[in-house]
């Protein structure tokens, strides 16, 4: 199929027919983030299966998008604990397994779980083709600048110049970054919408300028609204027509207009412990 005739579009269609649209070895980045098996309403019965339907289901759509991506493609895919180590067996039967990246959804401390630890991560797992070293992966563009009293901190001589410092670091495999609240100028009517911050920085590492972005479960089409934003292509699949509707309103909001590169620093600021004289 002739590329403008699925570049750009999310199509309100099961994603495992759906893929058959996009031809093989043409995808940069497969960003997928499907139902967790948790009971979600997405107003379909898509987060209701019983376990063993839903692996198998996951292995149904897993290798049916593999095939799309190009010998330097990368594979993110959104999990929680509970199914993340059958997956990830899964997975490293077919790609390169690079990552295991830990999103700390920065869940306020407030009650929880009493019969268990409080679970606030969500897992995410990086893969890539072939032998795991020819794949796309640009560190400089998601590098952490130092802040000013970091900076300020190394200003001795041996530090001047160091390339490191002024570049800032690349980012380590905990992610904090708050979910997206009601308040939040990006948040749309959908119950696990992701932020904008993670995927811009999926995006950014892993898919080069102009490239071709794909996923599967678009929802609220936050991989859309990134893919759009960092200069880089679109294409997905969501089967629920009203967040299609959702995809379309925040395409043309203004947080979805082309941006510079300005990944922002994830992790928390620590305060400087003060020892007590
Ligand atoms: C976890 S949500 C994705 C959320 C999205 N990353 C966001 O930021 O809004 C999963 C989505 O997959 C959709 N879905 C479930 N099964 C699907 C299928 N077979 N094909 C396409 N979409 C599907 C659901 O309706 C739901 O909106």
């Amino acid at each position: 199929m002739p590329a403008q005739h699925y570049e750009n579009k999310v199509f309100n269609e099961d994603a495992v027919i759906g893929l058959n649209r996009i031809p093989d070895g043409s995808v940069d980045l497969i960003i997928a983030d499907p139902p967790y098996s948790l009971g979600k309403d997405y107003g379909n019965q898509s987060d209701k299966l019983n376990t063993a339907d839903y692996l198998s289901w996951m292995q149904l759509w897993i290798d049916a998008a593999i095939p799309k991506l190009k010998p330097t493609g990368s594979f993110y895919i959104f999990l929680t604990w509970r199914y993340s180590p059958e997956i990830f067996v899964m997975l490293k039967q077919r790609l390169q397994m690079i990552n295991e990246i830990i999103w700390d959804r920065r869940v306020p401390s407030m009650g929880g779980s009493v019969r268990s630890f409080t679970s606030v991560h969500d897992t995410i797992g990086l893969f890539v083709k072939g032998n795991g070293k020819g794949y796309y992966f640009d560190l400089d563009a998601v590098r952490i600048p130092y802040d000013a009293q970091t900076k300020k901190a190394r200003s001795r001589s041996i530090f001047v110049g160091a390339k490191w410092l002024e570049v800032g670091y690349n980012p380590k495999d905990l992610w904090s970054v708050s979910r997206v609240h009601k308040c939040d100028p990006e948040r749309a009517d959908h119950p696990t919408q992701k932020p904008l911050e993670i995927i811009d920085r999926m995006i950014y590492a892993s898919c080069p300028p102009g490239g071709l972005v794909l996923d599967p479960f678009m929802g609220s089409g936050t991989t859309a609204v990134s893919a759009q934003r960092c200069g880089r292509r679109f294409v997905g699949f969501e089967l629920n027509p009203d967040y299609c509707a959702i995809i379309q309103s925040r395409l043309a909001a203004p947080y979805a207009q082309p941006i510079a590169n300005n990944n922002q620093p994830t992790e928390p600021v620590r305060a400087k412990i003060s020892r007590a004289v």
